[in-house]
C-alpha cells in the first residue's frame, strides 16, 4: 500500500500527542529543509525515509530527548547540530548570551582601542554544542570580534566544530580549545567578556529529571558535592584572564545566586549582580574585573 506524507504527517502527529513536534519529526524524517515538506504532501513516502521515521519514533518510545532524535536545535536565531555527546541548550542559556552583549554594549572603549580601532576578545568557556559562544561570533560585528570556544571533552568540540560552519563567514572569528577551564586558552590572552554555561548540578541532586540524568553527559551536569566545583575555578581564576574592565558572565544555579556573589567578592570582581531568569530564579552571574577604564 502507498502511503503519501501527508498520511504519515497526520500520523504522526497523532502518535506523538502535537501537531508541531510530529511535523518536526516529519521533516527530519524527510531530510528536505522544513519548508519544503508541504511540496511533498502528496508524494509517496519512499523505504528510507519511512525506516527513518520508524527508528526515530523508537527512540523516542525509548524515552530520548526529541532534540538529540530530531538532530539539531534551535538556539536564538541558531539551528545547532545536538546529540548525545553534549548538553541540549536551553532558553534560559539565550539569556546568558543577551546579558554578555548588554556588558560588551556597554563597557567602556580602552585607550589602545580607541586609538588602534577595537578588537573585542571573548571566551566562552565549557561550550558544549557552541550555542553561546557562536551564537556571540554570529551576532556581533564581522570585524574586529574573536571568540574562544573551549570544552575538556573532545566529543563535545566536534559537534560545535560541526556547527561552526553553520555561522558563514563569521566563523573565520571562531577558535576552538581543548582543555579544562583556562588551560585551553593560548597563555596570556585576556579577554573583555568570558562567559560561561558550566555543570553546576549538585551530584546526586534528586531534582533532576530522570531523562536529563539518563541521556545528557554527565560531565555537562554535575558540579561536585554542592555544585559549585566549577564555578570555584572558573571564578578564581578570571581576574587574570580578563582585561581591565572585563566581565565574566556565568550561568548558575537558582539556589546559587548569593553562594556565587561571594566567590565573586572574595575574588575582587566589582559590580556583582544576579539576575534571574523568566521564573524568577537566580540564573546569571555577572562581575567585572577591578580595574575599569
Ligand atoms: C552545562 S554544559 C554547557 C554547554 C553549552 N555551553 C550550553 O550552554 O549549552 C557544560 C559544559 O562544560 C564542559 N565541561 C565540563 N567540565 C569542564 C572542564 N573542566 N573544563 C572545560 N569544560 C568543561 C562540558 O563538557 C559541557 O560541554
Amino acid at each position: 500500500m502507498t502511503v503519501t506524507w501527508r498520511t504519515l504527517l497526520a500520523e504522526t502527529q497523532r502518535a506523538v500527542g502535537g501537531q508541531q513536534v510530529g511535523r518536526w519529526i516529519v521533516e527530519a524524517a524527510s531530510g528536505c529543509p522544513s519548508d519544503e515538506l508541504t511540496t511533498l504532501l502528496d508524494v509517496e513516502v519512499g523505504e528510507r525515509a519511512s525506516a527513518r521515521l520508524d527508528a526515530m519514533m523508537e527512540r523516542l518510545a525509548a524515552g530520548e530527548p526529541l532534540q538529540y532524535v530530531l538532530g539539531s536545535w534551535g538556539f536564538r536565531h541558531l539551528d545547532l547540530a545536538v546529540d548525545p555527546r553534549v548538553l541540549i541548550p536551553r532558553p534560559e542559556t539565550e539569556l546568558v548570551v543577551d546579558a554578555a552583549l548588554d556588558v560588551l554594549a556597554r563597557r567602556p572603549a580602552r585607550r589602545a582601542e580607541r586609538r588602534d580601532g577595537e578588537h573585542l576578545m571573548i571566551a566562552d568557556l565549557g561550550t558544549g554544542s557552541g550555542a553561546i559562544g557562536l551564537a556571540l561570533a554570529s551576532e556581533l560585528p564581522l570585524d574586529g570580534v574573536t571568540v574562544w570556544i573551549t570544552d575538556v571533552s573532545a566529543d563535545a568540540l566536534d559537534v560545535a566544530g560541526a556547527n561552526l560552519a553553520g555561522i558563514g563567514r563569521r566563523a573565520r572569528n571562531v577558535r576552538v580549545g581543548l582543555g579544562s577551564w583556562y588551560d585551553a586558552l593560548e597563555p596570556d590572552l585576556r579577554f573583555d567578556v568570558i562567559v560561561s554555561n558550566p555543570p553546576y548540578v549538585a551530584d546526586g541532586d534528586p531534582d533532576v529529571e530522570a531523562v536529563v540524568r539518563d541521556h545528557e553527559p554527565e560531565e555537562a551536569l554535575f558540579g561536585g558535592p554542592d555544585g559549585l566545583e566549577h564555578i570555584r575555578t572558573i571564578v578564581s581564576g578570571a581576574a587574570e584572564h580578563l582585561r581591565c574592565g572585563g566581565s565574566l558572565v556565568m550561568e548558575i544555579g537558582a539556589t546559587h545566586g548569593r553562594a556565587v556573589a561571594g566567590l565573586l567578592d572574595r575574588a575582587g570582581l566589582v559590580d556583582i549582580d544576579i539576575r534571574p531568569d523568566l521564573s524568577g530564579h537566580d540564573r546569571i552571574a555577572i562581575a567585572r574585573s577591578f580595574a575599569g577604564g
